[in-house]
C-alpha cells in the first residue's frame, strides 16, 4: 500500500529547537515592523544620506531621546537597515537607504501607512476579521478604510497612504510601461490612479495619448499636482467619481492595485463598468499581486492578510482573476511579470 505523503512545506523532521527560534522570529515580525516605522518617523535615513552620524547627532537633529535612539539604531543595525561604524556611528545599508524620503523607490510611506494607526488599530482585531470573514475596519476605525482616508481629519494619513501607492507604482510603472503597447490608443482612464503615477508614466513614455485618472474627490487634486509638476496637464485630467457607477469611455483602463480591494461582486461591477464604457477594440490593463501554488513560499498570502484585515477585498489566484473577467465580459489575453512582485493581466472585450 502506498504510504500517503504529508503535505504543504512542513515536510522536514522537527527540530524542536530550531521550531521554537523559528516561531519567535516570525513574532518578532512586529518588533520589526515597528522598528522600520520608528526609522521612517525619525527620518534617521534622511539624517544619515550623507554620511554615518552618532545616535547622539540624529536625537539632537531630531529632538529625541539619545539613549533611546541609540538602542533603535542599534536594533536597526542588527536588522540590517544600517551598519555599524563603530564609536555610536550609524551608517545607511541598501536597505536603509529604502526608507528615505522623496527619493525614486522610497518605501517610506508605505512603512508609515502600513504601521500607522489605521492599519495597526484594524490588526488587533484580525482574528474577528477571520472569525467573520470580514474586515473590522468599521470597528475599529468607524468607518471603512476609504471612507476614513476621505474625512479632513485624516488628510495626512490620506497623503500617506496616496504617496506609498505612488511609490510602488515607480516599482512597477517601469515594467508596466516596456511590456504594454499603446499602438491604436489615444484614451487611457486609470481607474482609481490615486496620484496618478501610473497613467502619467505611460502618458511619459507615448506623447500621443491623453490621460485621465478617475479617483474619489478627495484624491483628486494631488493627481492634478502631479502632473502638472511633470508638464502633462495639457493632455491630462482629474475625475472625482465613483467607480461602482460609472467610468468614462477610454481605449485603454488601468487597474492597478484596485481590484484586490473588493469582493467579487465588487469587483464584477468595477470590470463592467468598464465594458460597457471601452471604445470599439479597447482594452484594460489589470496589475496585482498573483497567488502562486499552496504551500509553497509566496509573500502574496501574505498580502492577502492585510486584505483580509483592511478591506473586503483578497489577493486572487490566476483561475479567480479568469472567473472575474469572464463574469464581466473580458478575456485575459496575455499575463507578464512587471516587477515589484506584481503581474500585468491584459484584458480584451468580448
Ligand atoms: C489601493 S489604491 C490604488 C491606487 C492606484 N491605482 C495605485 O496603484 O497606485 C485604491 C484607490 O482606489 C480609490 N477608490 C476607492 N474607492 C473608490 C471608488 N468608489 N471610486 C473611485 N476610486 C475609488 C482610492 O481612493 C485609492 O486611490
Amino acid at each position: 500500500m502506498a504510504t500517503e505523503m504529508p503535505r504543504g512545506t512542513d515536510v522536514a523532521p522537527s527540530d524542536p529547537a530550531a521550531d521554537v527560534a523559528a516561531v519567535f522570529d516570525l513574532l518578532n515580525g512586529l518588533v520589526a515592523a515597528q522598528t522600520l516605522r520608528a526609522l521612517a518617523a525619525l527620518r534617521i535615513a534622511d539624517h544619515l544620506a550623507d554620511g554615518a552620524l552618532t545616535a547622539e547627532e540624529v536625537a539632537e537633529r531630531e529632538d529625541s531621546h539619545p539613549r533611546a535612539t541609540y538602542r533603535l539604531m542599534r536594533a536597526a543595525s542588527s536588522l540590517g537597515l544600517l551598519s555599524y561604524e563603530g564609536d555610536h556611528r550609524f551608517g545607511l545599508t541598501g536597505r536603509g537607504r529604502l526608507l528615505r524620503s522623496g527619493v525614486p523607490g522610497s518605501l517610506r510611506s508605505l512603512v508609515l501607512t502600513q504601521t500607522g494607526h489605521s492599519h495597526w488599530q484594524s490588526w488587533a482585531l484580525f482574528p474577528e476579521a477571520v472569525r467573520q470573514g470580514t474586515t473590522q475596519t468599521k470597528k475599529a476605525l468607524g468607518s471603512d478604510i476609504f471612507e476614513y482616508f476621505a474625512q479632513p481629519e485624516n488628510a495626512d494619513e490620506a497623503a500617506l497612504f496616496a504617496q506609498a501607492m505612488g511609490d510602488l507604482s515607480g516599482l512597477v510603472a517601469q515594467g508596466a510601461v516596456a511590456a504594454l503597447s499603446t499602438t491604436g490608443v489615444s484614451t487611457v482612464v486609470d481607474v482609481g490612479g490615486a496620484n496618478g503615477d501610473f497613467v502619467l508614466a505611460l502618458m511619459e513614455a507615448d506623447p500621443r495619448l491623453h490621460g485621465h485618472v478617475l479617483d474619489l474627490p478627495h484624491a483628486v487634486d494631488s493627481a492634478r499636482g502631479a502632473a502638472e509638476k511633470r508638464g502633462l496637464s495639457g493632455r491630462f485630467s482629474a475625475l472625482a467619481g465613483d467607480f461602482f457607477t460609472e467610468v468614462p469611455s477610454a481605449d485603454l483602463y488601468l487597474l492597478k492595485t484596485i481590484l484586490h480591494d473588493w469582493d467579487d461582486t465588487q469587483c464584477t461591477q468595477i470590470l463592467r463598468n468598464c465594458r460597457s464604457a471601452v471604445n470599439e477594440g479597447g482594452r484594460a490593463l489589470v496589475v496585482e499581486m498573483v497567488i502562486g501554488e499552496i504551500g509553497k513560499p509566496d509573500f502574496t498570502t501574505r498580502a492577502d492578510m492585510t486584505m483580509l484585515t483592511m478591506t473586503n477585498g483578497q489577493e486572487r489566484d490566476l483561475d479567480e482573476f479568469d472567473a472575474l473577467f469572464a463574469a464581466s465580459g473580458w478575456r485575459r489575453s496575455t499575463t507578464y511579470p512587471v516587477g515589484g512582485g506584481y503581474f500585468g493581466m491584459e484584458l480584451v472585450a468580448v
